[in-house]
């Protein structure tokens, strides 16, 4: 509980594929928000992200100008540059704005065959480019009712990891992939358990910088839950796919923090 005082959360918004030059206005309307009546902008309660398609980073880098929103990219080569059609490399996002990466997100693991070991290569870049990697770990159905959630989320934070990590460059998300997009979340006893066990792995590879990182937790967070799911021992924030797309629900999220 200590720890977790100390730690200042952040809540990351990953729109996913979705997202047109429109959605801006989301985020100017966020900005609004989180400093009422066009004041200096104020510091949140938590960090904030958005996490936008990689074609919309530098507009919405410019859209945030003037805010505390820091704009990521949801995921990245492991190369610097090369020959690599279609793919973008953490330089890139890091040229366009973006201050964060997400890399290992259960939909990458599952539509491209992202292993941890490409995973952890993807978080080495990120930090290469000077970003800081959300390495996302979670468990399936499946796997949970084998009772396998807690060595899955053991094998892939070791996998996932790289070596020397330090709390300001590395953010641990634990997103049961049964819960993303579905409306179901796990119970908060569910929760402290698997954050207490990720708390506990970290602590043991990373000393004190495993004791300072942050831990989200994602999967079907919203405004209604949020404030639950944030009060868990070693839950430091949230990743929010879906609510994250209106700024309205978004801050109703970030607003657990107030
Ligand atoms: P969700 O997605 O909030 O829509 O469940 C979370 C995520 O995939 O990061």
């Amino acid at each position: 509980m200590a720890a977790k005082a100390k730690i200042r959360a952040l809540v990351a918004g990953n729109w996913k594929m979705n997202g047109l030059k429109a959605s801006k206005k989301e985020v100017v309307s966020l900005g609004k928000r989180l400093a009422p009546k066009g004041k200096t902008a104020k510091r949140p309660a938590c960090d904030v992200l958005v996490c936008p398609p990689a074609t919309l980073i530098a507009s919405l880098k410019e859209a945030a100008k003037g805010t505390k929103i820091a704009i990521g990219g949801q995921d990245c080569h492991a190369k610097a540059s090369g020959a690599h059609t279609g793919d973008l490399s953490a330089e890139m996002l890091k040229d366009a704005g973006a201050t964060f990466v997400i890399v290992g997100h259960s939909e990458r693991r599952a539509d491209h065959g992202e292993t941890d070991a490409v995973v952890r290569a993807k978080a080495e870049a990120a930090h290469r480019a000077g970003l800081v990697a959300i390495v996302c770990v979670g468990e399936t159905e499946k796997q949970r009712d084998a009772g396998e959630t807690l060595s899955v989320i053991a094998t892939q934070l070791a996998g996932s990891l790289p070596d020397g990590l330090n709390a300001k460059t590395t953010v641990v998300a634990y997103e049961p992939v049964w819960a993303i997009g579905t409306g179901r979340t796990p119970t908060v006893e569910d929760v402290a358990k698997v954050h207490a066990e990720i708390r506990a792995i970290l602590k043991k590879r990373f000393k004190a910088e495993g004791e300072a990182m942050r831990l989200l937790y994602g999967g079907s967070v919203k405004p209604s839950n949020a404030a639950e799911l944030m009060s868990v021992p070693n839950v430091n924030g949230a990743l929010v796919g879906g609510a994250s797309l209106k700024a309205e629900d978004f801050h109703g999220i970030v607003a657990a923090y107030a």
